[in-house]
């Protein structure tokens, strides 16, 4: 018997898509050495956390995990403590010699050495890798995914941006991608096992490059592999979005018509600060190109609230942005400083009250606007991916629609992947509700 066989790893994941896909990744090397990824965490031989670091607010939610972890592994002498992810890469040793109780600190690109690390670790031998690598992107690795209806399928790592607020290119490398067959060959593999929808991704996701092959290249031969599979992506930067991707949105009847397009302030002078490579016109220039090519599409953003020397001018530019664009979703945050970025050395000067206040003022115009267009779709007809009984019953079913939005039937009996043509008899800000016509196995005769 493998000596790794009895071992039982736990896995807590934090923080964006990449890290689930990643997660996903980690539990592939360590399932093919050996070792048991276990849903209990009770059960468990060494626990991870696969980290995010992109605001303090998010490290902060790390240290009170480990503060809350102390009790089980005191009880547990033998059990090991793993780092992974954005904040293993950015603290790197002095998460170990900060935090007594941890173990192993890993970075993104590391993942390999896991099984290394994991075996010196029971040994009582401390370990940390956090290089970065310009190639790695575990194309060979089989990613462990729990049978499902939605699979999250990384196509690219890294990000070579460098907007001035970001860790994410400190803390994940240089803009990498896997070779376009590997990434069609796992798709195929998702099919046959019966997932309905794909979201590729990556850090910004259209600058996906594989010899002559763009990210539309890509996004095409994914739609191919079955008609009745959903294709989702995420994220793109507003400078990456060619007119190439965009036709390819619009000509594919199965790739969503739904576009994460952050915009993160609506005035040029902070667009400057943040190196983000576009103003406020050009993006909105960008939005009437894409509403223009594929008219029922939905679009969500990013905002940040009170970056340094933010006045209320500019965050009134914001708002009035949000008023022209009418998203249908946004991410909306305050400002957080992350050290060794561009930003940083701006200082950060505007008070947290002020970005408290231009944070909820963002958001009550969001909320405003979502509530208006989900409003305007009450009688429509839409076809739905269920995935299964809401959260608040069990007799209600959860699925979304082509945008992205989530709709709520008040009937059960139904099965998880199924499409269902569905009435919208009601809606919030944030939910559809509806009363479902027609089940099909396909998405075309739904
Ligand atoms: N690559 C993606 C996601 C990056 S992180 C993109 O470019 O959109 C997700 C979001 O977090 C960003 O879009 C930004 O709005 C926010 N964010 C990043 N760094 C931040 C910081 N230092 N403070 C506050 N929000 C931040
Ligand atoms: Fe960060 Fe900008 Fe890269 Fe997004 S595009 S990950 S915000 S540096
Ligand atoms: Fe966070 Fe890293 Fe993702 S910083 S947002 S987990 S890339």
């Amino acid at each position: 018997m493998d000596k790794h066989t009895k071992r039982s790893i736990y896995i807590e994941t934090y923080g964006c898509q990449m890290n689930l896909a990643d997660t996903e990744i980690v539990s592939g090397i360590l399932d093919r050495q050996g070792y048991r990824i276990c849903t209990d965490i009770q059960e468990a031989d060494a626990v991870f956390l696969n980290t995010c670091a992109v605001r303090d607010n998010a490290e902060q939610r790390i240290y009170g995990r480990l503060a809350n972890l102390k009790p089980l592994k005191n009880e547990r002498s033998h059990m090991v403590i793993g780092i992974l992810g954005c904040m293993a890469e950015r603290l790197r040793k002095s998460l170990i010699e900060d935090q007594d109780m941890v173990d192993i600190v890993c970075g993104p690109d590391e993942y390999r050495n896991l099984p290394m690390l994991i075996d010196d670790a029971f040994g009582g031998e401390k370990g940390i890798r956090v290089q970065l690598s310009r190639v790695e992107t575990y194309d060979d690795i089989v990613p462990l995914r729990t049978e499902g209806i939605s699979a999250w399928v990384a196509v690219m790592r890294g990000c070579d941006k460098f907007c001035s607020f970001c860790v994410v290119p400190f803390t994940r490398g240089r803009e990498r991608s896997r070779g376009i067959h590997n990434v069609v060959r796992e798709i195929e593999e998702l099919v046959s096992r019966g997932f309905r929808e794909v979201t590729l991704l990556g850090q910004n996701v259209n600058s996906y490059r594989d010899g002559d092959h763009d990210f539309a290249d890509l996004l095409r031969k994914v739609a191919a592999v079955d008609s009745s599979l959903r294709v989702r992506f995420t994220t793109s930067h507003p400078q990456d979005m060619s007119d190439k991707l965009i036709e390819t949105v619009a000509a594919c009847d199965n790739v969503c018509k739904y576009i994460h397009l952050p915009v993160q302030s609506g005035s040029d002078r902070i667009l400057e600060l943040m190196n983000r490579t576009y103003t406020a016109d050009h993006y909105l220039r960008l939005v009437e190109k894409i509403r223009r090519a594929i008219p029922d599409v939905a679009l969500s953003t990013d905002i940040i609230a009170g970056f340094p020397t933010e006045t209320e001018e500019d965050h009134r530019m914001t708002v009035e942005l949000m008023e022209r664009v009418r998203f249908d979703g946004a991410f909306m945050f305050k400002y957080s400083p992350r050290e060794n970025t561009r930003a940083y050395k701006m200082g950060d000067d505007v008070p947290d009250e002020v970005k408290g206040r231009r944070l909820q003022e963002i958001i009550t115009v969001q909320r405003d606007v979502s509530y208006q267009i989900n409003r305007q779709l009450i009688g429509s007809m839409q076809t739905i991916l269920l995935e299964g009984p809401s959260k608040r019953s069990e007799k209600e079913w959860m699925g979304r629609t082509d945008t992205n939005k989530t709709v709520i039937i008040s009937n059960d009996g139904y099965t998880a992947g199924e499409y269902v043509r569905v009435r919208i008899d009601s809606a919030t800000s944030a939910t559809l509700f509806g009363t479902v016509a027609t089940i099909s196995e396909s998405l075309s005769a739904a």
